[in-house]
């Protein structure tokens, strides 16, 4: 199945995936590194169109969860279901690939490319998926699109060493969400900005997941954050709690 395929087939609503269960199903997951234990029979499901915060203190494994769902880690036991392929049964390649068409990152430390201009950087997932050869007037739109969404229309051409702080966090979700990606991975996205744009990234990642069917979770420090999430669980001991039941 070509990947551009699954991009149109979302543009239309159909779906190519035909998948039963949960859009992300992590089944007792242990994850260490030498002596420091992490993660330790964690359990999670996310539904298609639902967004879950995750808080937990630093050093807790929030990231390093975040990379296992993404393929870019490999756990040491358990299950890691996306779209109802099983990422321990995939190869390199294979996961890549499932990567690259299912999953947007924003990366705590944005990765953001400095020789590339603001626009580049948000094309560069179509590039990858080949939307960008094979249809590069829709590449182009949706690269317009996003950057409009995240208010950075204006410096599209920008390179990014002359942005803020919080406009390459802009940028980063801006790539996180241009090939519509049906999960969503944000390490601490808000951290960067004001609580203007910190509540418009947030609209943003809601919108993605509420109107596109996207998932998502995100790690983060802040409240208001949390509370536009449809549950927030807490990563403690190895494992995550809902956070309802838990004191912080
Ligand atoms: N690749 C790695 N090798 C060894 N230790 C690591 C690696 N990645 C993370 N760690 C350690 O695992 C712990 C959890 O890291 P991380 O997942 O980044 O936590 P959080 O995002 O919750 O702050 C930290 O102590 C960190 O130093
Ligand atoms: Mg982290």
């Amino acid at each position: 199945m070509p990947i551009v395929g699954t991009l149109q087939s979302r543009e239309t609503g159909t779906g190519a995936l035909n998948r039963i269960g949960p859009m992300l199903s992590l089944q007792e997951i242990h994850k260490r590194f030498g002596a420091r234990v992490l993660l330790s029979g964690l359990d999670l499901d996310v539904a298609d169109g639902e967004l879950i915060a995750i808080v937990g203190e630093s050093g807790a494994g929030k990231s390093t969860l975040l990379n296992l769902i993404a393929g870019l880690d490999s756990v040491d036991a358990g299950r890691i279901v996306l779209a109802g392929q099983d990422l321990g049964e995939l190869d390199d390649e294979q996961r890549t690939r499932l990567r690259r068409s299912h999953i947007g990152f924003v990366f705590q430390a944005f990765h953001v490319l400095p020789h590339l201009t603001v626009a580049q950087n948000v094309l560069l997932p179509l590039v990858l998926l080949g939307v960008q050869a094979e249809q590069p007037d829709v590449a182009a739109a949706r690269v317009a699109a996003m950057l409009a969404a995240v208010d950075l229309g204006h410096r599209a051409q920008a390179a990014t060493s002359e942005l803020s702080g919080g406009e390459l966090q802009r940028v980063a979700l801006a790539r996180a969400l241009v090939h519509k990606p049906r999960l969503v991975l944000a390490d601490e996205p808000t951290g960067n900005l004001d609580p203007d744009s910190a509540r418009a990234a947030l609209d943003l990642l809601a919108a993605a997941a509420r109107r596109e069917g996207a998932a998502g979770i995100i790690v983060t420090h802040s409240p208001p954050a949390a509370a536009a999430c449809d549950r927030t669980l807490r990563l403690a001991h190895g494992r995550l709690l809902d956070s309802r039941l838990v004191a912080s």
